[in-house]
């Protein structure tokens, strides 16, 4: 059956249409019968428009066609706009002040019964979503996070050409790339039994770029990294990679706030300011305790150690004392029932991972109301005022104590689950920073190694040689929005020379050095310039600038968190024949012997 070829697109037709024959293409959304009139809610990309088949205006035939239709069937109608009936007119719809009145139809073709009806998919479970993507994409709010996603990419592309960088694509099949995460491998059937890594990035390919002289390069990048799954985690995902030659973070994170103020005014209408602030990492843990501060709300970690160092609550006294750090969160003129106290007390030593929760309340007189309270003095809150700006008698104090990373970053979780919970969070807020001076290393007491925080071919900061390794800070930055990490970058050794150095601190020796990255070496000593660079998660960038409440959301077909796509049923058991092509023979899991 050939198409009747649409004139128009159904969202696009109003009373400046009205009495033109139009023919229009698309899906039927719903179907209603009002004792022999027949409307239809037609969809298409842009939209609805109703249909109204009426056997005064219909021939029989088309009567009886229209009889047939169900949900998402897919069909071609003629028609004349019409007014609605001043009653009729739907101010909710775009089309909602005309109808067609339709005088020809040809049913393009059917659809059986859904698994799930379109208006009811956001009740629906994901993974049957998931089964039936194409379905589910159909919907009006899935089309808008597709359409915006390109939006973003084609402003992003445009702004970057304007900015003189080239994009350039980098191999898929590929070797071991070290951001952290177990690679996804390739067997060869041309060199048996060799095998490709997908990249985890396209790193290593964008600093051979800068010794090739591109100068300016990005690329919208598939990155591959076989790691446990959360929300804002895939298995394969889009970054949007950086990188310049001759460069420092200055330019770099101009580039950044000219782009994305670009981005979010072209595609969102949105203006944010044109530089974002920044913080040292030391500065978001001590306030925040975390790397990715949300600040979008206030309630930052007092740190009261001090207030404890003669105390007769004999716990907090000895964490004081041996070292420790004791950190409060200050939560403003909140009356928190008892029940709701020791419900964050559970939470937080289960869910946040401190081994307590100590909190102190208030009374009216301003003596201190809480289940040690026998212990604290009676000018506690004077006291507190010296080490908690603003402190008053209808605050209420959560108090952590301990080891300071430990510590901080239980109260750094308990500040985000309060921040959601009491509602602080003003969530019409955009708010961007940049976070800078990472530590260099961090070290695994298993494995008894240094690990890079970045990556191993991150600029440590002048003057790293003389310090021990574990306060060695890198030029690495992250860029923060709304508490969650957009993305990271730093300025890369140039220096073959600097670059072995750097391989000894992470444990790698001379010769596994030039086995694994000899490549990367020779091209550092052959000429290569300064460099540095940066790559956004283009997912989650999208994600949180959409509001969609997970990346799989704005990812035509994502993987679940177990890393299945339902609707291939990948991955698959691949048959014998074609393991031993690639020379690869496969046993049952030992769970299945
Ligand atoms: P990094 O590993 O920090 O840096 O990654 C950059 C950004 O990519 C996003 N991201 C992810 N998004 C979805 N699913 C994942 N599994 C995932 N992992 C990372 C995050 C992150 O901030 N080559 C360096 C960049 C550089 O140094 O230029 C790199 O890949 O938003």
């Amino acid at each position: 059956m050939t198409a009747t070829l649409r004139s128009h697109h159904c969202g696009t037709l109003t009373t400046t249409a009205l009495n033109q024959t139009v023919t229009l293409n698309g899906w039927v959304n719903r179907r209603r019968d009002h004792g022999g009139i027949i409307f239809i809610d037609l969809r298409d990309r842009s939209g609805l428009v109703q249909l109204v088949f009426d056997p005064l205006t219909c021939d029989e035939a088309t009567m009886e066609h229209a009889h047939k239709l169900r949900s998402e069937y897919v069909i071609s109608v003629t028609g004349k706009v019409a007014a609605r009936d001043e009653a009729m007119v739907n101010p909710k719809l775009a089309t909602g002040e005309i109808e067609i009145e339709v005088s020809a139809l040809t049913i393009l073709n059917s659809a059986k019964a859904l698994p799930f009806q379109l208006d009811e998919a956001d009740n629906v479970d994901e993974e049957l979503r998931l089964t039936y993507r194409y379905l589910d994409l159909r919907r009006e709010k899935m089309g808008t996070f597709l359409k915006l996603r390109h939006d973003v990419i084609f402003a992003l592309r445009q702004a970057l050409h304007e900015e003189a960088f080239y994009e350039v694509e980098t191999p898929i099949l590929s070797k071991s790339t070290p951001e952290g995460a177990r690679d996804f491998l390739v067997p060869c059937r041309l060199q048996p039994g060799e095998f490709y890594a997908l990249p985890q990035s396209p790193q290593v390919y964008k600093q051979l770029l800068m010794a090739s002289g591109v100068e300016k390069y990005f690329q919208v990048a598939r990155c591959f990294r076989d790691e446990d799954l959360r929300a804002n985690r895939q298995p394969e995902f889009t970054q949007l990679d950086i990188e310049m030659s001759f460069t420092d973070e200055e330019q770099i994170f101009g580039l950044m706030e000219r782009v994305l103020c670009k981005v979010f005014k072209n595609v969102f209408n949105t203006t944010i300011p044109t530089s974002f602030d920044r913080y040292t990492y030391k500065e978001v843990f001590d306030s925040y305790g975390n790397d990715k501060p949300d600040m979008r709300f206030d309630l930052k970690i007092n740190t009261i150690t001090p207030l404890f160092a003669d105390s007769s609550l004999s716990f907090l006294k000895a964490v004081a004392e041996k070292g420790g750090s004791i950190g409060a969160l200050c939560v403003k003129d909140h009356a928190f029932s008892r029940a709701e106290l020791e419900k964050l007390v559970s939470m937080t030593i289960k869910d946040f991972g401190a081994k307590g929760l100590l909190y102190i309340r208030f009374n009216e007189d301003g003596t201190p109301n809480s289940p040690v309270a026998k212990f604290l003095p009676a000018d506690f809150l004077a006291q507190a005022q010296a080490h908690i700006p603003g402190l008053t008698a209808k605050d209420t104090l959560l108090i952590v104590a301990g080891d300071y990373n430990d510590s901080w970053t239980s109260l750094g979780r308990l500040r985000l689950h309060l921040g959601a919970q009491l509602g602080l969070i003003d969530t019409t807020q955009t708010k961007l920073c940049w976070v800078t001076k990472f530590p260099l290393l961090e070290y695994d007491a298993e494995e008894g190694r240094y690990y890079a925080v970045h990556h191993p071919f991150t600029r440590p900061e002048e003057g790293w040689e003389d310090k021990d390794p574990k306060e060695m800070t890198a030029r690495a930055y992250d860029l923060v929005m709304n508490g969650d990490e957009l993305g990271g970058g730093s300025i890369r050794i140039h220096e073959g020379a600097l670059q072995e150095k750097v391989f000894g601190l992470l444990g790698i020796e001379k010769e596994k050095a030039r086995e694994s990255f000899g490549f990367l070496l020779d091209a550092l000593e052959l000429g290569c310039p300064p460099m540095g660079g940066i790559a956004l998660g283009l997912d989650r960038m999208i994600a949180l600038m959409t509001g969609a409440p997970s990346i799989r959301e704005v990812i035509a077909f994502p993987k679940t968190q177990k890393g299945i796509c339902p609707l291939m049923q990948t991955p698959t058991a691949v048959d014998n024949e074609q393991l031993k092509e690639v020379f690869i023979a496969s046993r049952p899991p030992k769970k299945l012997v």
